[in-house]
């Protein structure tokens, strides 16, 4: 039995106390992920950002909003797992400086300034040690290289990759890869038993017979 932690859905990084910048992302695929792991026996932990879904009750839930959070709480649970799957599309920027207050329209243009926020995945896997990570990779155009560029850059162990037609949807068509860059399985279907097949390969290749 493994312990996985599982990042899901969307972060925000408000603006003002009631405007703020998020991504596309629902939890389906984190949630699928969480269930196919529990069939498998193993213990997951989610660490999640605001969605409307309900994850399986069998897993433990963290709730957070910014991506900060989300990673605050990855480094303090990551140590106690025995992998990650990164399924959550965190926002990947945040304003300089967050307004107290409502911002007034003015008629004007607004500039706002964006600074990058961490990178979950990127910055667990300098402190991996001998866990294993897997990553999604959700891109539009040079899917597979970039796929891969990512992989390196996270130290992920496997890659997902999938395209946009996956976010909100029931539906998830990915190809998974190895750092070699071989595929080594699509899989096409329910986000379920897309998740399921994913789980395959992670016990195949990253947790090993129990
Ligand atoms: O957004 P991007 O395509 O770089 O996402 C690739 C992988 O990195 C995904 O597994 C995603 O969960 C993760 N990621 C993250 N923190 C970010 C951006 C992405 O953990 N700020």
């Amino acid at each position: 039995m493994a312990h996985i932690l599982i990042t899901s859905g969307p972060t925000r990084e408000y603006l003002d106390p009631v405007r703020y910048l998020t991504n596309a992302s629902s939890g389906r695929m984190g949630a699928a992920l969480a269930q196919a792991a529990l069939e498998r026996g193993h213990q997951v932990t989610l660490v999640s950002g605001p969605v409307q879904i309900t994850y399986p009750p069998q897993a433990q839930v963290v709730r957070v909003v910014t991506t900060e959070e989300m990673l605050q709480a990855c480094q303090e649970l990551f140590p106690r797992c025995d992998g990650l799957i990164g399924a959550a599309a965190p926002c990947d920027y945040r304003t300089r400086r967050v307004s107290p207050e409502k911002i007034q329209k003015t008629g004007q243009p607004l500039l706002l300034e964006l600074v990058e926020t961490p990178d979950v995945v990127a910055t667990l896997g300098q402190q991996k040690g001998d866990r294993w990570m897997v990553g999604f990779a959700l891109e539009t155009d040079d899917q597979r290289f970039r796929a891969l560029t990512k992989m390196e850059q996270k130290s992920c162990d496997l890659m997902v990759l999938n395209g946009p037609e996956a976010m909100q949807a029931d539906t998830n068509s990915v190809e998974v890869l190895d750092p070699g860059g071989r595929t080594l399985a699509r899989l096409q279907g329910t986000k379920l038993h897309v998740a399921r097949g994913l789980l395959r390969i992670i016990q195949q290749r990253l947790i090993g017979p129990q």
